[in-house]
């Protein structure tokens, strides 16, 4: 065997997953939600929703803004009642502009900045007569004080922008609407994009309780049956991406170390969109000292932190042909890099696969923690609403999850599945609107 092969075998001892592994990290999993419910310390923050299960019969018009790290959604939707959603006017725009003429994630914006341009793609969408009750989708962990307030605890997903941490967030919405002129739009709620999932997924499905976002961030929420604020049944907000019990390998502590806030994340940072790019290139930088694309005179351009995105991941994980023409391409004309020989495309296909695989059953064992917490012997079917580019584009993805559940649960995994909740992230705020006007 190369040197090369040699040191793939060594990459996969550390990637790979056993069984055994997943179920130790699973109750691993169940151990910090009952602690975090409980207020013990726990890396999950368990965060309240103030909101329930839909019953599927919610009607009216709402707006929904959705707020996730890549772009600014909004949708003026009208809620039928019978499970069905239809989108009457959308507008989007991202946060960050491809051509670099505005980017409001970055430290150079502040909080003013960034709801006043949220508060122009709301004007793209609302008529000027009528009144609007608006549900807000805001991605990132907050210390929520009832269905409409919350204050931002920290930045995830890297974006750094002012004065927005620490500040109640639809405070910030309301004085942004009326600046721009909006005062017929009137926000209602704030809720996690897990929380969106699950519920517009279970709008037309009673038996998901479980929603979770497998994209740019990773992040799952649950219903929780007697939940401690309110001892009746309520979404908890898990911030899952923050679980840290887990086999971190070097490149995971590397990757960490770089980033903006160490420690925190760790699980996010191990299987989403935003990191798993990342991971892949510090394990190929560490390969071309073991032989990787030594014909490649381009191959130091490899070390640019965040040069492969989750998308890369994917096209190199998804070439599945003998010769790999696509990733010898992608290198080429995205990277720059030329000369890869076979035995490279090939050890990078592995590579991808492994970091994509192993995203797919860590994510999975904490879902095994979830029904461990809630229905331990599986006697209901539970059904996980999942959005997000990872769990949609990424090739096996899906599959390598129902792997894991299959290894872990046996014959029981019949009870469980998961459904991909497209655009339900912010769908979902349109129907926590319609709860939270009817409460
Ligand atoms: C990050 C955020 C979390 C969100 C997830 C998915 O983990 O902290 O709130 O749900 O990304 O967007």
């Amino acid at each position: 065997m190369s040197n090369l092969l040699e040191a793939l075998e060594q990459v996969k001892k550390q990637l790979a997953l056993t069984p055994e592994e997943l179920q130790r990290i699973s109750k691993r999993f169940r151990q910090a939600m009952a602690d975090g419910l409980s207020g013990k310390p726990s890396s999950l923050k368990m965060l309240p929703s103030y909101l329930g299960q839909p019953s599927g019969t919610e009607t009216g018009r709402f707006l929904a803004l959705d707020f996730g790290g890549t772009n600014v959604r909004v949708l003026l939707t009208e809620l039928a009642g019978d499970g069905s959603i239809s989108v009457l006017q959308r507008a989007s725009k991202p946060l960050k502009n491809p051509a670099g003429a505005y980017d409001y994630t970055s430290k150079e914006a502040d909080g003013l900045q960034l709801f006043d341009f949220i508060a122009s793609i709301i004007k793209e969408v609302v008529p000027p007569e009528g009144t609007y009750p608006l549900g807000h989708t805001f991605s990132y962990p907050i210390n929520q004080t009832g269905l409409n307030s919350g204050t931002l605890i920290y930045w995830t997903k890297e974006i750094e922008t002012r004065n927005v941490a620490g500040q109640e967030i639809t405070q910030l919405l309301q004085e942004a609407l009326i600046r721009n002129g909006l005062p017929q739009v009137q926000p209602q709620v704030i809720l996690n994009d897990t929380v969106g999932t699950l519920l517009t997924a279970a709008y037309k499905d009673q038996t998901v309780d479980i929603g979770s976002i497998c994209g740019t961030g990773h992040n799952t929420a649950y219903l929780e049956e007697t939940a401690p604020q309110t001892n009746k049944p309520m979404i908890i907000n898990m911030e899952s991406g923050n679980f840290d019990q887990l086999p971190f390998t070097a490149y995971d502590d590397l990757l960490d170390s770089h980033s903006d806030i160490p420690g925190n994340g760790r699980l996010e940072k191990m299987v989403s969109g935003r990191y798993i790019g990342e991971v892949l290139r510090l394990i190929l930088w560490d390969l071309l000292g073991k032989g990787l694309l030594t014909n490649s005179p381009d191959k130091e351009k490899l070390n640019t932190p965040y040069c492969l995105g989750g998308e890369d991941t994917a096209v190199f994980a998804g070439d599945t042909t003998a010769e790999h023409s696509t990733i010898t391409h992608w290198l080429e004309s995205k990277l720059g890099i030329h000369g890869a020989q076979p035995e490279d495309v090939q050890v990078i296909h592995s590579c991808a696969q492994l970091v994509a695989v192993r995203s797919a059953r860590l994510v999975a064992a904490t879902y095994l923690g979830i029904f461990e917490h809630i229905d331990p012997e599986l006697k209901k079917p539970h059904t996980i609403a999942i959005d997000g580019s990872v769990y949609e584009k990424m090739p096996g993805f899906p599959e390598a999850m129902d792997t894991a559940f299959a290894q872990v649960l046996g014959l029981k995994a019949k009870q469980v599945s998961t459904v991909l909740s497209k655009d339900g992230s912010g769908l979902g705020a349109a129907i926590a609107t319609a709860i939270a006007v009817k409460n």
